[in-house]
């Protein structure tokens, strides 16, 4: 079996003997990788490959441009191949991988707040397993809005047509195999394009999130029906290695400060493109905030920028309140390892978070 596409195309992959495991079928992925790429974008995507064997399914998603493939497998044997198969194919540096069981392993990432763009679900056949991790996948609200999970099943055990917000778009059969793709059309509250309701995304690193930041989701509130506040994943300092938080960490750093802000704001993580992310979550407006004029130079070049890709998504600047205009994440980062005080500028978890991190013998 071989790497369909991308850049690691052509590369041989060691499969797992034993009666158990089944790789999939090379015309059967094929089948699926054109399938999921007819409707949803790879590049960019944060992926799950669940029940991920020697990890064929995830590594054909990371040569075709996915920014992160979380693997879990709990076999031994599938783990030894799965790693041997990441750095024969160069992707490693860009895989993470969960050695438990597939249900530990979702209840983690519940814990964490972890949201993917989309998941690969290939269990063994005919066990219960694709209703039970469906069910599981939706009530821990682990797919984004406008998230995919794509299933390999026997045909003798076909999935339902919805878990919650995933409802089944797709389905095609192989002989014996099939495939399902289910699309999570759970927009964050409200269905994309059957009101007019007005949603804007609010899109930072917030590494961490500041008072700052949480005044300008207020103000955004009561400007718009619904706020997306929004994580980049690919942000420079998290490219660089440089980012203080994880990106599940800074998403739940700022639920936690929303605490029950209403059902009008959503806390959301993405890679990729904003705008590509701003048509998945069907909102045309992007808010960005503006402290000082020096603020406006990288603000303006990121606003045409965006325009440039998408003409129908709109930057709109909003002023920070004034208290808050010497506020910054960098400051607030450097001012608080040194050891001063930040009390009052951030909200009191990432107070709590800052001093962990980075004053942990305190
Ligand atoms: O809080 P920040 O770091 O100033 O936010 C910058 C952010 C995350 C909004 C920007 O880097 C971004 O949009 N990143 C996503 C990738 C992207 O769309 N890049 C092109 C921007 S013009």
């Amino acid at each position: 079996m071989r790497v369909i596409a991308g850049s690691a195309k052509g590369r041989r992959l060691r499969t797992l003997p034993g009666i158990d495991v089944r790789p999939t079928a090379d015309r059967v992925k094929e089948a699926l990788f054109s399938i999921l790429l007819s409707r949803f974008d790879l590049r960019g995507a944060e992926v799950l490959d669940l029940f991920a064997g020697s990890g064929a399914l995830g590594i054909e998603a990371l040569s075709r441009g996915a920014q992160r493939v979380t693997f879990v497998d709990e076999a031994k044997p599938a783990l030894a191949t799965l790693r041997a198969n990441l750095e024969h194919c160069q992707v490693d540096r860009a895989a993470q991988i969960l050695p438990f069981s597939v249900g530990t392993a979702l209840q983690r990432l519940a814990n964490a707040a972890a949201r993917f763009d989309g998941v690969l679900l290939d269990p063994p056949y005919c066990r219960g397993q694709i209703d039970k991790t469906l069910s599981l996948l939706a009530e821990n609200s682990l797919v984004k809005a406008g998230g995919w999970v794509m299933v390999e099943h026997h045909v003798d055990e076909p999935p339902a047509q919805a878990y919650g917000t995933l409802r089944l778009t797709q389905s095609r059969r192989y002989g014996k195999t099939a495939l399902a793709l289910f699309a999570n059309e759970g927009m964050p509250q409200v269905q994309k394009e059957t009101d007019n309701s007005l949603r804007a995304v609010y899109a930072g690193s917030f590494d961490p999130i500041t008072n700052g930041h949480l005044d300008l989701v207020r103000r955004a509130m009561q400007v718009f029906d619904h706020v997306i506040v929004a994580v980049a994943g690919l942000t420079s300092d998290a490219q660089k290695g440089r980012a203080l938080f994880s990106g599940e960490e800074r998403v739940a750093l700022i639920r936690e400060a929303l605490g029950n802000a209403g059902d009008e704001v959503v806390v959301d993580n993405f890679g990729g493109l904003l705008v590509d992310y701003c048509d998945r979550v069907g909102a045309t407006v992007i808010i960005r905030g503006l402290r000082a004029v020096s603020d406006f130079e990288y603000e303006f070049q990121m606003a045409m920028m965006n325009r440039h890709l998408k003409p129908h998504i709109h930057t709109m600047f909003m002023a920070a309140g004034e208290t808050h205009s010497y506020t910054s994440s960098r400051l607030v980062k450097e001012v608080a390892a040194l050891g001063g005080d930040v009390r009052g500028l951030v909200p009191e978890g990432v107070h709590r978070e800052l001093l962990k991190k980075l004053r942990p013998s305190r």
